[in-house]
C-alpha cells in the first residue's frame, strides 16, 4: 500500500504534530482547571476571615469622611431602628463596641461585615433584623463613610440624632442630592404645598409607569427593594404602615392626588410629604435605585389594595 512504501521517518510527522498538540491542549486544560477551581473555593463561608474583610474594608477607607457617613446613615434610614434602642444597638454604643465584639476583629472589620453579612453575627438581646439589601443598595464610597463614622475613626461625640424634628433631616449637599436644588412652598405642617404643575407630573408619570405594569412582581420588588423592612408584616405598624393600609389610604392621603399620583409621590419624593403619626424615616434615595418598570409594578401591587 501507498503509505507503507514512505519512509518510516515521514510517516511518525501526522503522529509527532497531533501528540504535541495534544500535550498543548492538556496543559491549557490542567492550568484552566486549577485556576477555576481556586476561584470557586476562594471566598467560602469559612474562608471569610478578619483579613480577607481588611483587603476590601482598607480601599474603602481611602477618601472616607466621618461626617459623611453620619448623613448618610440618616439617608439611607439606618436610624429608623438605630434611633430607637428597643429596636437596635445606639450609635454611640456602636462606636463604643465595635473593636470588641468579635476578636481579633478590628472595629472596621466588624461594621463591614455587620451592614454587608448582617446575619454573621447577632448582638445579643437583639433580633436578626438588620436588613440583608445593602450589599446591594449601598455605594461603596457611601459604604467607607459609614464604616468611618460607626467605627469611631477620627471620632467625634456621638451624634444627634433628631426625633421629633423630621425636617431637621438635611438632604446631604453634592451631586447625589434628590431633592435640594428645588424650592417648594411649605405648609404649616412642613409639607410641601401642591401646585397645578406638581399634580400634572405626578399624574402624567404614574400613569406612564402603570401602562403595563404587572402588580405580580410587587411582594417579590417589595423585598428586594428593602421596603419591607419597613412595610413589610414584621414592621407594619411599628416602623410605618403595611401596604395593604397604604393601598387602601392612597386616594384620601392627599387630595386632589389619585391614589397612584400620591404613591408616585411617597416613594419618589419622600421628603415632599409626611403621613401624620410617623417619623420622616422613608429613604428618599429610591428615584435612583428603582427602574421605572419595578416602579410601575410596586405601585400596581399596592394599588391591588385600594380596590378592597
Ligand atoms: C430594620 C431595622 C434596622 C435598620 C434599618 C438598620 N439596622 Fe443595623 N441593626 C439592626 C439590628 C436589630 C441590629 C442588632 C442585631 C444584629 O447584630 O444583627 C443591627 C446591628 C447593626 C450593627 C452592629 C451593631 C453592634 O452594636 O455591634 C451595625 C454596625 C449596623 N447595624 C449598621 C447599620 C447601618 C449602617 C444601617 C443603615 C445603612 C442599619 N444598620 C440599618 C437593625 C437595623
Ligand atoms: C427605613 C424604613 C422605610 C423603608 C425601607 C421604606 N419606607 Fe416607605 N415609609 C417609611 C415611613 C416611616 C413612612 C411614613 C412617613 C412618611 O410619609 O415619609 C413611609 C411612607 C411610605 C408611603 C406612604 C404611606 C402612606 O401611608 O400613605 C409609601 C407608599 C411608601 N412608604 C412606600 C415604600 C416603598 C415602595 C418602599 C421600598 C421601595 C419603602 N416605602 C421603603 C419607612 C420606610
Amino acid at each position: 500500500m501507498a503509505e507503507q512504501t514512505q519512509p518510516a521517518d515521514m510517516s511518525r510527522w501526522p503522529l509527532v504534530i497531533a501528540g504535541g498538540f495534544f500535550l498543548i491542549m492538556l496543559a491549557i486544560f490542567v492550568v484552566a482547571f486549577i485556576v477555576l477551581s481556586g476561584e470557586d473555593t476562594g471566598m467560602d463561608a469559612d474562608d471569610i476571615t478578619e483579613t480577607a474583610y481588611m483587603d476590601i474594608v482598607t480601599p474603602l477607607l481611602v477618601d472616607a469622611d466621618p461626617e459623611r457617613g453620619r448623613e448618610h446613615f440618616q439617608r439611607y434610614g439606618c436610624t429608623a431602628c438605630h434611633g430607637n434602642q428597643n429596636l437596635a444597638p445606639a450609635v454611640d454604643v456602636m462606636i463604643a463596641s465595635a473593636g470588641e465584639r468579635r476578636p481579633p476583629m478590628q472595629a472596621v472589620a466588624y461594621i463591614y461585615e455587620s451592614i454587608i453579612y448582617p446575619g454573621a453575627f447577632v448582638v445579643p438581646g437583639y433580633q436578626n433584623n438588620m436588613p440583608r439589601t445593602y450589599s446591594d443598595t449601598i455605594d461603596e464610597a457611601h459604604l467607607g463613610d459609614l464604616i468611618a463614622f460607626l467605627s469611631g475613626v477620627e471620632a467625634e461625640p456621638a451624634p444627634e440624632i433628631p426625633e421629633d424634628d423630621p425636617l431637621s433631616i438635611e438632604t446631604p449637599s453634592g451631586d447625589d442630592a434628590t431633592d435640594a436644588d428645588e424650592e417648594f412652598a411649605l405648609s404649616a405642617d412642613g409639607n410641601v404645598i401642591l401646585t397645578p404643575a406638581l399634580i400634572r407630573e405626578y399624574e402624567d408619570l404614574a400613569e406612564f409607569l402603570l401602562a403595563g405594569a404587572n402588580p405580580e412582581r410587587g411582594p417579590e420588588l417589595v423585598i428586594e427593594y428593602g421596603c419591607s423592612v419597613c412595610h413589610g408584616d414584621l414592621a407594619a405598624g411599628i416602623l410605618a404602615a403595611g401596604y395593604a393600609e397604604m393601598g387602601q389610604m392612597a386616594a384620601e392621603r392627599r387630595p386632589p392626588l389619585s391614589a397612584a399620583a400620591y404613591l408616585y409621590e411617597a416613594i419618589i419624593y419622600p421628603r415632599r410629604n409626611t403621613v401624620e403619626g410617623w417619623d420622616d424615616n422613608m429613604p428618599d434615595d429610591y428615584a435612583e435605585m428603582i427602574s421605572t418598570v419595578d416602579l410601575g409594578d410596586i405601585i400596581a401591587y399596592l394599588l391591588t389594595y385600594a380596590d378592597e
